[in-house]
This record gives structure tokens, C-alpha cells and sequence, in this order.
């Protein structure tokens, strides 16, 4: 089983790139599963309901978030209604959505957990902590299925790394997102577990994490209504494919990918 599993895209650059790469997959039959990281779609600023659906259409099977999401709260209840459209698990219950699902391809049924950092990340939403959540709920989940990809939304490689090793044979693939900068670490763990710190994005890559360099750097110089705009020029799209044992849920491999927009 052939899984991809795409960076955060942030804002219309990155979702012009994926209205023509995805169709593409799709049609040649590249991959059983793809799940992206949308919290950045709207503008680089969460995701709308029209996006999220924009995104299913293209092709997407699962869309995953994290903390951006609350930039439209307005949204959430329309984003969420969305099937496979999931928030990280450890937010507050009373937050709207949900944090995993599960979705049969091959006949295989397969759970995508979306889980978030708290180290170096924002107050909003309430996040709990994500290593006694997932203790809580990992087997009743493996119950379900061993074949079990996780989306680990944090800033810190540290907690990351320590969710990899928590997690180890018991998930097939555990996925860094949020930072925006693709890390050359992935690695299939002896039990079977494909890691990467993070994934990357989706975007121009003539910017800072998406957005334009000119407004960060006044902000960083201390202009505090500086207002964050989408950069359009370089786009890439970053991911990873991940070979998963039919058998089993066993990962055997992970690839990752930097792709340049050809338009
Ligand atoms: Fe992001
Ligand atoms: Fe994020």
C-alpha cells in the first residue's frame, strides 16, 4: 500500500499547484491514500469549508490541521461537517471536529490520527497533552486497524522525536507537520514505523514558511500591525510516499519528495 502524505499548503499558490498534480496521481493510480495538512489553505490562514472541499476534489482522501485552524473559527462547523476532515485529537472536547477517522482503501481500513505539539505552540486552541491522549485512545484505535498514520503538528523536533519513539511499531507512519521546513531524517524504525520530523509545505518557496519576507522582517524589527501576505513566486509542493506491508501495517519505506510547480 502506497500512501502520500503532502506538507501543509499554504494559501492559493500551493492549491493552484495541487489542482494539477493531484488529478494527475489520481488518474495513473500513484498512490491507495493521500492526506495533506490544510490549515494553512485560506490564504495561508486556516481552511474554509469551500477549500476543504476544493481539496477533496482534487483528490485528497484525509485532510489533517493544527492550530491555524481557530484563524476562521467561523468556518469550523462547515470545515468539520466535511467527512475526513479531522482537528488534532487533543484539543479540549468541546472543540468542534474530530481527531482521527478511518477510511478503507483496498479493502485495508486505515486510521489517520491528527495530534499537536504543545512546546513552542500558540495558547489557542487548548491543547492537551498530546503523549497521555494518545496513550488513552492507541489501542482502542489498534484495535480498529494496525494500519495507523499519525500527524504530529508541533513545533519542537524534541517532542516530536519523543512521540516516535512513545509510538514505535505500535502506528505505521508518525508525520511531523506545522514548521514548514522539510527535514532529511525520515527513517522506518526496526517495528516498522515511518518517521519524519517534518514534512514540509506546500507554497511558494520564495518566502518565509509561505508568507513574504518584506512584512516578517518589519515585524521582526518591531512594527507590530505589520500585516502577514501570501508570496506567489517558486511554488514546490513537499511530501512523503510511505510503502506500507499489506499484511501487516508495517511500514517498509518512506521517500521524501520535493516537487517543482512546472506551470
Ligand atoms: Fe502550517
Ligand atoms: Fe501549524
Amino acid at each position: 500500500m502506497k500512501i502520500l502524505f503532502i506538507g501543509d499548503v499554504v494559501g492559493k499558490p500551493g492549491m493552484r499547484m495541487l489542482s494539477r498534480i493531484i488529478p494527475e496521481y489520481g488518474k495513473n493510480n500513484d498512490y491507495d491514500l493521500i492526506c495533506i495538512n490544510g490549515e494553512n489553505s485560506a490564504g495561508g490562514f486556516g481552511i474554509t469549508k469551500k477549500g476543504a472541499l476544493k481539496l477533496k476534489k482534487y483528490g485528497c482522501d484525509v485532510i489533517t490541521t493544527g492550530n491555524h485552524i481557530i484563524d476562521r473559527e467561523e468556518e469550523l462547523a462547515g470545515v468539520f461537517m466535511i467527512e475526513n476532515v479531522i482537528r488534532p485529537i487533543n484539543y479540549e472536547p468541546s472543540f468542534p471536529g474530530k481527531g482521527w477517522t478511518t477510511i478503507e482503501k483496498e479493502n485495508i481500513k486505515i486510521v489517520i490520527v491528527n495530534l499537536q505539539g504543545t512546546v513552542f505552540m500558540p495558547e489557542k486552541p487548548k491543547t492537551l497533552p498530546p503523549f497521555k491522549v494518545i496513550q488513552e485512545r492507541i489501542e482502542e484505535l489498534r484495535e480498529i486497524t494496525p494500519f495507523i498514520i499519525v500527524d504530529i503538528h508541533a513545533e519542537a523536533t524534541a517532542e516530536k522525536i519523543a512521540m516516535r519513539y512513545f509510538l514505535d511499531g505500535k502506528v505505521s507512519a508518525i508525520i511531523g507537520t506545522h514548521t514548514h521546513v522539510q527535514t532529511s531524517d525520515e527513517t522506518v524504525t526496526k517495528k516498522g514505523t515511518a518517521y519524519i520530523t517534518d514534512v514540509g509545505m506546500t507554497g511558494s518557496f520564495d518566502s518565509i514558511l509561505g508568507m513574504q519576507a518584506e512584512p516578517i522582517i518589519r515585524k521582526f524589527l518591531g512594527k507590530e500591525d505589520e500585516r502577514f501576505k501570501l508570496a506567489k513566486m517558486d511554488v514546490r509542493m513537499n511530501a512523503v510516499e510511505i510503502e506500507i506491508d499489506e499484511k501487516n501495517g508495517k511500514a517498509y519505506s518512506i521517500r521524501r519528495l520535493q516537487v517543482a510547480d512546472d506551470t
